[in-house]
């Protein structure tokens, strides 16, 4: 595509280091005026620094940024605002208390002779949600707002501050099937109105979808810029990835057991005083050899779920219910005995449940085995198998240095992730739990590990999968549950359920 204008956003060679990360090595990005342009790459791939280079909130170490063709530089983001520049930020940073109101107006009131024209605000910002189809009830608290509504008052405080080019980063991780649509129609809209819009994601269907043009990062550099009519998701994962990647494994039919792995009955888990009951009598089982997989949007009680599984006995809210691992009721145990029924676990948060961050990567591969017969003989620990083991988990897993006296915390995310994962394999799970398995692993990795989930599976453990990917969810599940504000409100078959009617479910429909 070419024009007589000048685009309207121009990086060229924009380098910024952190210690001894190069986050963006040289980036070049061409965005024309009046188009969504869809920014992909993996975790850590340079996406978020190019777009706060971009906005003022960092500044280049080198390189230009051009805007319309002039170059400009920035000291704070409020001279990228001056320019038309606008960015809502993968997490949302409005003031939960305040009204919509009150969070557009904060630090962009109008004054009229020295006071607030919070009139002429509110009908200039009615106006705007009109003209866009952008609905918002500004009286209530932001924090009572639905996620996808809350999206909406960030981008119409871009709007009222008159921003031609909307950067949003990850706008869609959020939302339901839903409310994504929603919004890319609303940034359809947007488009038509001559906007710009720079679509940063990790999800190749976003940028499909949504997009005129994409640029792909791969380690702080860019490895592509292409139309996306002329694209298609498997090229654009190679170049996310650097090399050919399976984008969708192919899943087997289940052949369950008899053998119930994980029974809930009747859970209900009550919050703080006065707030709403954070579960509501939940009652499902996984058998050996299945795949359950918990469909929901985050915050709807499935950490909680977890929290209940795994720290039945420590569950900080009073619970009534029972947990049954393989028949045991294990309401009143700790945590270890749990996983010494043959329950591996991919933990939410791996930061804080996983690793042991100082220590070395060898000895967090022995973290929870200290007990298996490979690592004991008569009642002592026998670690002379341990390092040897470790390294061949961590060449299987391509866990990344290969270094294995490295303290886990100086691994990147992803690696982490498939350090947690190598090991909870290595266990030859009768139960697994698995929390968004794949969260911040590339794309290559992510194949790897769904086709490890289906082999254990396979081997006869029970796979309970909780997951805010659809995708993933859709592709590996042999039954779906969706949690809805602490409740189930749906059960489905593999094969039954379209991706609609899940979203629909997922948004309490
Ligand atoms: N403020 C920071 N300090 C140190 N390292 C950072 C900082 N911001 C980002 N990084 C690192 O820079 C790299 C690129 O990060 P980022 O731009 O956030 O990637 P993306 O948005 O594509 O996931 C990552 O390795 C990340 O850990
Ligand atoms: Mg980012």
């Amino acid at each position: 595509m070419t024009t007589q204008h000048p685009p309207a956003v121009e990086l060229r060679g924009l380098t910024k280091q952190f210690g001894s990360v190069l986050a963006n090595a040289g980036v070049n990005l061409r965005v024309e005026a009046g188009t969504i342009h869809g920014v992909i790459g993996e975790n850590g791939a340079g996406k978020s620094t190019a777009m706060k280079l971009l906005y003022g909130m960092l500044r280049p170490d080198a390189g230009e940024i051009l805007i319309g063709g002039k170059k400009c530089a920035w000291a704070s983001p409020s001279d990228a605002i001056a320019r038309g520049i606008g960015m809502v930020h993968q997490h949302f940073m409005l003031a939960g208390p305040y009204s919509a109101l009150d969070n557009i107006l904060l630090g962009a009131e109008p004054l009229r002779w020295g006071v607030i024209d919070r009139q002429g605000a509110r009908a200039r910002l009615e106006a705007l949600a009109r003209q866009y189809g952008l609905p918002v009830d500004w009286d209530r608290p932001v924090e009572q707002l639905p996620v996808g509504v809350q999206q909406r008052v960030e981008i119409l405080k871009l709007l009222y501050r008159e921003a031609n080019i909307l950067i949003l980063d990850e706008p869609t991780a959020v939302l339901t099937p839903q409310e994504t649509n929603d919004l890319f129609t609303n940034l359809k809209k947007l488009r038509a109105e001559g906007k710009t819009v720079l679509l940063v994601t990790h999800k190749l269907k976003d940028v499909m979808s949504f997009t005129d043009r994409v640029t792909v990062f791969r380690a702080g550099k860019v490895t592509g810029e292409v139309e996306t009519s002329r694209t298609n998701p498997q090229e654009l994962a190679n170049l996310m990835v650097g090399r050919k990647v399976v984008l969708s494994i192919e899943v087997s039919p289940a052949h369950p057991r008899a053998e119930t792995a994980i029974e809930v009955s009747g859970l209900s888990l009550s919050g703080p005083v006065g707030s709403r009951r954070r579960l509501s009598d939940l009652s499902f089982s996984v058998r050996r050899g299945e795949i359950v997989g918990v469909a929901g949007v985050e915050g709807n009680g499935q950490s909680e779920l977890l929290q209940a599984l795994l720290h039945p006995r420590d569950s900080k809210c009073r619970t009534s219910g029972t947990v049954r691992f393989l028949g045991e009721d294990v309401t009143a145990w700790a945590p270890l005995r749990i996983r010494d029924l043959g329950v591996a676990v991919i933990p939410e948060d791996r930061l804080q449940e996983g690793l042991l961050l100082d220590r070395p990567v060898s000895e967090n591969f022995l973290l929870g085995l200290q007990r298996s017969p490979a690592f004991s003989r008569a009642g002592f620990l026998d670690l002379r198998d341990l390092d040897q083991t470790a390294a061949r988990a961590a060449a299987d897993y391509d866990v990344r240095p290969r270094d294995l006296t490295l303290p886990a915390g100086k691994l990147s995310g992803g690696n982490q992730q498939k350090l947690i994962v190598a090991r909870e394999f290595q266990r030859q799970p009768k139960v697994l739990i698995a929390a968004q398995p794949t969260r911040g692993v590339d794309v290559g990795a992510i194949e790897f590990i769904h086709t490890r989930i289906v082999r254990a599976r396979d081997e006869g453990a029970g796979v309970l999968l909780v997951s805010s990917e659809l995708d993933e969810i859709l592709t590996l599940s042999d039954r779906i549950l969706v949690m809805f504000e602490g409740r189930i409100v749906a059960e489905y078959r593999r094969s039954e359920v379209t991706e609609r009617e899940l979203g629909l479910k997922m948004g309490g429909a």
